[in-house]
């Protein structure tokens, strides 16, 4: 592990990191990635279409596996770990909200933001109370028994928001989730996650809008599967 102090108590770090898919052809998506993240932290990840954006946002998540290099999650080496451990941890340490929602058509916004404390075996009151909680911060306090085809896109995008939120993880994922969302829908999921950095949460984001990269803390830029760029504190990214 690299040893500088910055790195040292970061919620996320990852070393030489790659993922390389098939054999012939083999595609490598991402090649030797270093990063950190401090908790708390509002990280954006920005870069062109197949730059490998996905694929570093699955293998934080733990849906995916490296093909070389570490990853730390809180501090604990999570690279060898079994299937069964890996979705254990990403159930009480990861939040994942994605462009197209992702949400139950069948199960109402209640129940979907529900459902990572059914999965954890939270009492059905103490689950329905928590979704009420979150749908209301997220302002679907009169949206609660609707089901996503009944909501908009940007309500859709804020029960995913109070769903990846409901079980407290200590990381908010999210790829593209201002997608599939116009102006106004975007410009409120943007304040809810600048309320959400405000309250500690640390966000590591995947986007192609300017104004929500510009939100964030640092700003990483991958380009073939590299980080080419890393930008502090709200200046220098452009398209
Ligand atoms: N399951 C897979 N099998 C083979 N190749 C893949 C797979 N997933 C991704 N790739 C390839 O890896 C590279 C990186 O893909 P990735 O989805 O991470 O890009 P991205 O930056 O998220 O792009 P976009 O902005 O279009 O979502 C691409 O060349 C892609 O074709
Ligand atoms: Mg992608």
């Amino acid at each position: 592990m690299l040893e500088t102090t910055e790195w040292r108590g970061a919620e996320v770090v990852v070393e030489s990191l790659s993922r390389v898919y098939g054999r012939t052809p083999k595609t490598v998506a991402l090649w030797n990635v270093n990063l950190a993240v401090r908790s708390g932290e509002w990280v954006a990840i920005v870069g062109p279409s197949g730059s490998g954006k996905s694929t570093l946002m699955n293998l934080l998540g733990l849906m995916d596996r490296p093909t070389r290099g570490r990853y730390w999650l809180n501090g604990r080496d999570v690279t060898g770990l079994s299937d069964g451990e890996r979705a254990h941890l990403r159930n009480r340490l990861i939040g994942f909200v994605y462009q197209s929602f992702h949400l139950i058509p069948t199960l109402t916004a209640c129940e979907n933001v529900e459902l990572p404390l059914v999965y954890r075996g939270v009492p059905r009151r103490r689950r329905r109370k928590l979704a009420e909680e979150w749908l209301t911060r997220m302002g679907l306090g009169d949206r609660l028994h609707y089901r996503p085809t009944a909501l908009s896109g940007g309500q859709q995008q804020r029960v995913a928001l109070a769903r990846a939120l409901v079980g407290n993880p200590s990381l908010l994922l999210a790829d593209e989730p201002t997608g599939n969302l116009d102006e106004r829908n975007t410009r409120e999921i943007r304040s809810l996650l600048g309320e959400l950095r405000n309250h500690g949460q640390t966000i590591i984001l995947i986007t192609h809008d300017l104004h929500l990269a510009q939100s964030a803390d640092r700003v990483v830029r991958l380009h073939d599967g590299r980080i080419t760029d890393e930008t502090a504190e709200r200046t220098g990214y452009a398209h």
